[in-house]
């Protein structure tokens, strides 16, 4: 939904020229004239933002601020000031404006403000709901894998979880890091204590920082009150940084200050204070390259590579796809309302062909995807996207792993029919069919019952 913008001024032609500047922009705009009248929109509408002029007859932009304040917290108020008013205006700012623009101004500069605004109420929101989530969490995320390469990730996991030392997790994009890091605090000493994640790639370094130490009231432009902090709040328990080869060199002076004495220093304050925080790291990144590169520091590296968890990407770990599979259908049938029962052999060595370069998020994708758009009981390669059966980008394939790929192609084309499939391949189909079990699509209960392999349901 479009945010809501009040525009209060008594100058008809100043409200209607904003109106329409926001308009543009995509915003739903109302308007009114003056003061008393901004107060009863204000309260009636409930609006997102509310842009006011300071100087209006009996109800002054500052009385409106304050009756807003009081009335409807989440309300932001940007003010706008003429000349001898900017110094009402400093101090509404004090009182909880979130700024003002001093007339005359561009329209393009009251956008920006507004814009600003609304992105960093957006993402306090986002945090806020982050932090419920996580804390309402209290029960193990299951990490699924049966695969050597994971059993070994859920033993040292079980080590890292019984150590006070910071954890750094690394691995490609989507292979489960941060559900690793969530298991590092839920199987510890730590878990009834709270679990904070914050992603330092997505934050400005100003707001990563004020995000992870806190700031006192005032110690910037926005800062209305004071802020404790995700260290603080997390003071106990684990916060999780996550992209951590992304965090600007500053703040990894201020993490290595934590990790070393626990200490903390809110952004304008004067004082540290000691929390009790365990930190778990994440990266994509190598750490090392970064390093190099004089990205990262070194002493901060050291500090986090002692206990290294090393999540291995999805095509090293080609067996956990079936039990990955099994679940994401589970949990796409209780999304969609589908009712789909599993997924044919063709399916499933089609996946295990692919190199999953966004790892098991990108099966996760492929799976809900499959499930929403399923006319069959049954997920069949004919439900998979195209990319599944193109030839694998990372290593020169064998004729063997040409021949069992185009076959699966081919059947997905004729939508698991094998006489055609055999057809177009120019094969018999007890030649289809020996080769199906060499490549492992087919097991020896399939026998040459028709179709049935395919896993379609034919009336
Ligand atoms: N072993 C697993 N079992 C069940 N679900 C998994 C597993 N690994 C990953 N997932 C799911 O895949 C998605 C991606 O996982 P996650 O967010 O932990 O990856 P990530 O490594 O942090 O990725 P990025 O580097 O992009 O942040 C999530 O929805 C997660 O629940
Ligand atoms: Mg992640």
């Amino acid at each position: 939904m479009n945010e809501h913008i009040l525009i209060v001024d008594d100058d008809p032609g100043m409200t209607e020229m904003l109106a329409e500047v926001l308009r543009h922009r995509g915003f739903r705009t109302s308007r009114a004239a003056g003061g008393e009248d901004g107060m009863r929109a204000a309260r009636e509408l409930r609006p997102d933002v509310i842009v006011t002029d300071v100087r209006m007859g009996a109800v002054s932009g500052i009385d409106l601020l304050r009756t807003v304040k009081g009335e409807l917290p989440e309300t932001i108020v940007i003010l706008m000031t003429a000349f001898g008013t900017l110094e009402s205006a400093i101090e509404a700012v004090r009182e909880g404006a979130y700024d003002y623009v001093s007339k005359p101004f561009k329209a393009q500069e009251l956008l920006l403000v507004v814009e600003r605004a609304l992105e960093s109420r957006r993402i306090a929101a986002e945090n806020r709901q982050l932090k419920t989530v996580l804390r309402e969490q209290s029960g193990i995320t299951e990490i699924i894998g049966r695969s050597p390469k994971m059993i070994d990730v859920f033993k040292t996991i079980a080590r890292a979880a019984d150590s006070t030392a910071a954890v750094l997790i690394q691995g490609e994009t989507g292979v489960g890091k941060e559900l690793v890091a969530r298991a590092v605090h839920t199987h510890g000493s730590r878990k009834t204590r709270p679990f904070l994640a914050i992603n330092c790639a997505a934050l400005s370094e100003s707001l990563l920082e004020s995000e992870l130490f806190g700031h006192e009231k005032g110690a910037f432009t926005g800062a209305v009150a004071k802020k404790a902090g995700l260290f603080k709040e997390a003071n106990g328990g684990t916060v999780f940084l996550d992209e951590i080869g992304d965090m600007p060199p500053a703040l990894q002076a201020k993490v290595l200050r934590a990790l070393q004495s626990g200490e903390i220093r809110p952004v304008g304050a004067n004082e540290s204070f000691v929390v009790d925080v365990r930190i778990v790291a994440a990266t994509n990144r190598s750490l090392r390259e970064a390093v190099k590169d004089g990205q990262f520091r070194e002493d901060l590296y050291y500090r986090l590579n002692t206990l290294v968890i090393a999540v291995p990407p999805l095509r090293d770990r080609l067996d956990d796809i079936p039990l990955l599979v099994d679940q994401f259908i589970k949990a796409a049938n209780i999304r969609t309302g589908k009712h789909v029962t599993g997924i044919s052999k063709e399916a499933i060595a089609a996946l295990r062909g692919y190199d999953w370069p966004g790892n098991v998020r990108e099966l996760e994708h492929v799976i809900d995807r499959a499930v929403a758009f399923a006319r069959e009981e049954v997920i069949v390669p004919d439900a998979l996207p195209a990319e599944i059966f193109e030839p694998r980008q990372s290593t020169l394939e064998s004729l063997d792993e040409m021949e069992r790929r185009h076959i699966l192609y081919v059947l997905r084309k004729t939508q698991g029919n094998r006489n055609r499939a055999a057809e177009i391949l120019g094969i018999d189909r007890k030649t289809l069919y020996r080769k199906l079990l060499k490549f492992g699509i087919e097991g020896d209960e399939g026998g040459d019952a028709g179709d049935a392999g395919t896993g379609r349901t034919n009336p």
